[in-house]
């Protein structure tokens, strides 16, 4: 694996998941894997989850990892090719990726996306510039468009928690929130369920809710959620914005909010959500605080994947280990 970026890049999702399912079991297998070795994380945008997680997968392999939150500290960086800049970045990716490259043996970069040009966004300008720029492989900790290390947790959770012989039923469904968000849980999860293959999948959305084709291909949509939630097995609940009619919110119904009621119809389904998650808006307290709630589990995770995927990128062992 050269870069990790979308389920492109995991061409044995099955291998990847037992893989991480290897190290939850024991996290110090390969703990000299990563030794003399240094991954950077580089923030544009506020994280708990992936952050921590990140951190704690590269120092269970031995590496060193350095977190930069360079939205907030670093030179305001040039994301556009022949910039004249004039205004307020400082820096050029072109200049800092290399430098960045010279330092650390994996970089792992988290964007967001501006939400206003549907076309810029889903360029992924920012993580391509560092993908051509910085010389050494490049992880996704979420981009303008897809959040790769959640989907492949997500995949893991499912995979766990799922024991029986048939596919299970994973419904992903649209939830009301108060501020337009990303589309990349969504557009991620659907991805690496249909990569993975493993399931009959789901989408329900209010109308005008449509994601990208490209990755809800092989999914069956329908806006009729309490048709959709039947006999689920799990439920992903995440809000994003129009596609369409980009970064939009026509509606925050919340009608849409996962209830007790609903849950009676599906197949006693387990709840995910990939964090952070309003309260009371999105998901409600009796959802979340339920036994049929696998978020903590999902977060955890996290970890694993990480784990996964650093352990993918970097060179074989030192000989013996
Ligand atoms: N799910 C997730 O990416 O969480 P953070 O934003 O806290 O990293």
């Amino acid at each position: 694996m050269k870069n990790f970026i979308s389920a492109h890049d995991a061409p044995d999702i099955n291998a990847l998941v037992k893989k991480a399912l290897g190290f939850k079991n024991d996290p110090f297998k390969e703990k000299r894997k990563g030794i003399n070795k240094r991954i950077g994380l580089l923030f544009l945008n506020p994280s708990l989850r992936t952050r921590l997680s990140t951190q704690i997968a590269a120092q269970n392999l031995g590496m060193e990892a350095i977190v930069f939150n360079i939205g907030h500290e670093g030179w305001a960086l040039e994301f556009e090719e022949e910039a004249i800049m004039s205004g307020t970045t400082v820096e050029h990716v072109k200049d800092a990726a290399p430098v960045l490259g010279k330092y650390f043996d994996i970089l792992g970069i988290r964007t967001f996306p501006s939400l206003k040009n549907r076309e810029d966004d889903y360029s992924e300008l920012y993580i391509n510039q560092f993908i051509k720029y910085a010389g050494i492989p490049i992880i996704s900790l979420e981009s303008a468009t897809l959040h790769p290390l959640q989907s492949l947790t997500d995949v893991i959770t499912i995979t766990e928690s799922f024991k029986q012989k048939r596919k299970p039923k994973i419904v992903l469904t649209w939830a009301p929130h108060v501020k337009p968000l990303p589309q990349c849980v969504a557009n991620s999860f659907s991805q690496w369920i249909n990569a993975w293959g493993k399931a009959n999948f789901v989408i329900t959305h209010p109308e005008e809710y449509e994601l990208d084709e490209q990755f809800t291909k092989g999914a069956t949509i329908i806006t009729d959620q309490h048709k959709a939630l039947k006999d689920a097995d799990f439920i992903y609940v995440k809000n994003w914005s129009t596609y369409k009619d980009y970064g939009k919110i026509y509606c925050n119904d919340p009608e849409w909010m996962l209830t007790k009621k609903k849950l009676k119809i599906t197949n006693n389904g387990k709840i995910m959500h990939c964090l952070p998650v309003r309260r009371n808006v999105e998901l409600s307290d009796e959802i979340l605080d339920s036994t049929n709630s696998i978020v903590t589990q999902q977060a955890a995770n996290r970890v694993w994947a990480a784990q996964a995927v650093l352990s993918e990128i970097l060179p074989p062992s030192p000989k013996g280990e």
